[in-house]
């Protein structure tokens, strides 16, 4: 496959790539000369960049908000409970059912590389077993990872641990936590150190659900950026949500970027979600929830946006559409400077892929495989201003999607 007039990120220039064999075979400036007996795709001056990465979706509880009940409160807290009560209906046939037909979205939206969580607070882990076999399945279309995601607690709920070390066994691909709802202080801080525990006993990344709270005395996540740091594991763990970081003390906060930073592990927001869950126990004023999103990425630590939830009981909408995650997040985070506009999508991509640790096998390189997305937009700024479709997404040289551009026309009501 050859593709001529594409613009890539950051350059002016227009480009040809050639992709041979599933592989960048080359990227070059555009040449004059070119084969136009080939087999040609012509980008049109539209951007091609890496895939969209969707770092954290819980693919178990999709599309199952309102059953049997709604999330009346809008609390993580009811969403739980809510949740709860859907767990003793699940299968293997509805469970998948559900996580193909959000799969597709995401996929029509320039989604190649998924991690999603799985329950595993559910002695027959249906959820769990059904992610991994989907994954395994879906190989070669798309790439999934499955943390086995202990939603009830780990060392609180009834054979937490048990449960953790079968998904593990069953081929879950992340070690997963959820420290600041398990019943104490001291149980959170050793659920951080058995997750690290697990993580080298297992050979498998880590994804912790992290002080999601508004919470300011919530602070596992020095425990597991020092458990992180001390067994050498920083970029292959991360820690998602960390909103009560929105809560802490500046002077504590400084203290402990020093140690996130030394420590190189990941973060993964997710804007939409956080501004709908957190702030829910204030009045006025209400906190807006989000980590520190701007000053992490300022510091040089590596932070990325996912969905979390499309349709399910903690939040009701969800599209698949990352552009919308990203629009929300850079407004949240007040992070709407023209630098901060030419580089957002690596918000949405790069960085996603360094927190999966797919950076080996990702991004617009000679040799790496041969994936990408045009986006309807020039850069990163156009194409988040004006919320630019993915037009196509190509996977190892092969079209996975292609979308036509909306025409819209407008009677002729202004004289120019
Ligand atoms: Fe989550």
């Amino acid at each position: 496959m050859q593709i001529i007039n594409a613009r890539l990120r950051h350059q002016s220039a227009l480009h040809t790539l050639e992709i041979s064999n599933g592989l960048f075979a080359s990227i070059t400036e555009q040449n004059m000369e070119l084969d136009a007996q080939g087999k040609q795709l012509d980008a049109g001056g539209k951007l091609l960049c890496a895939p969209f990465v969707e770092p954290h979706i819980h693919l178990d509880a999709a599309l199952t908000a309102g059953e049997p009940s709604w999330n009346r409160s809008g609390t993580l807290f009811e969403g739980i409970e809510r949740w709860g009560e859907r767990k003793p209906l699940l299968n293997e046939a509805d469970i998948r059912r559900r996580v193909l037909q959000t799969v597709e979205l995401l996929v029509q939206n320039g989604v190649q590389h998924i991690r999603t969580h799985a329950d595993i607070s559910d002695p027959s882990l249906v959820g769990l077993k059904t992610l991994c076999d989907i994954r395994d399945e879906l190989k070669e279309r798309i790439e999934i990872q499955v943390v086995a995601f202990p939603q009830d607690g780990l060392l609180s709920f009834p054979n937490g641990l048990a449960l953790m070390e079968q998904a593990l066994e069953y081929g879950a691909d992340v070690v997963g936590g959820i420290p600041h709802f398990e019943y104490t202080r001291e149980l959170g801080e050793k659920s951080m150190k058995t997750v690290i525990e697990l993580a080298l006993k297992y050979d498998r990344l880590v994804d912790v659900h992290c002080d999601e709270i508004d919470d300011p005395n919530s602070r596992f996540l020095e425990v597991l950026a020092c458990e992180a740091l001390f067994n050498d594991l920083g970029p292959r763990v991360t820690a998602s949500h960390t909103t009560a970081m929105h809560s802490y003390d500046n002077a504590y906060c400084s203290k402990l970027f020093r140690l996130l930073k030394n420590s190189g592990i990941n973060f993964i927001s997710c804007p939409t979600e956080s501004i709908h869950l957190q702030g829910r126990f204030d009045s006025y004023p209400k906190r807006r929830g989000l980590t520190r999103v701007k000053e992490l990425n300022e510091a040089g630590i590596n932070v990325c946006f996912g969905e979390d939830s499309i349709f399910d009981p903690w939040y009701s909408l969800g599209n698949g559409k990352l552009l919308r995650t990203l629009d929300f997040g850079l407004h949240i985070c007040q992070m709407m400077g023209y630098q901060e506009f030419s580089q957002a999508l690596d918000l949405i991509t790069d960085n996603s892929a360094r927190t999966l640790n797919i950076q080996h096998h990702y991004g617009i390189e000679v040799g790496k495989p041969g994936s990408f997305i045009l986006l309807d937009g020039e850069d990163d700024y156009s194409v988040l201003r004006n919320q630019g479709e993915v037009l196509l997404s190509v996977r190892r040289g092969e079209v996975i999607m292609h979308r036509e551009p909306a025409r819209v026309t407008t009677a002729n009501w202004i004289d120019r």
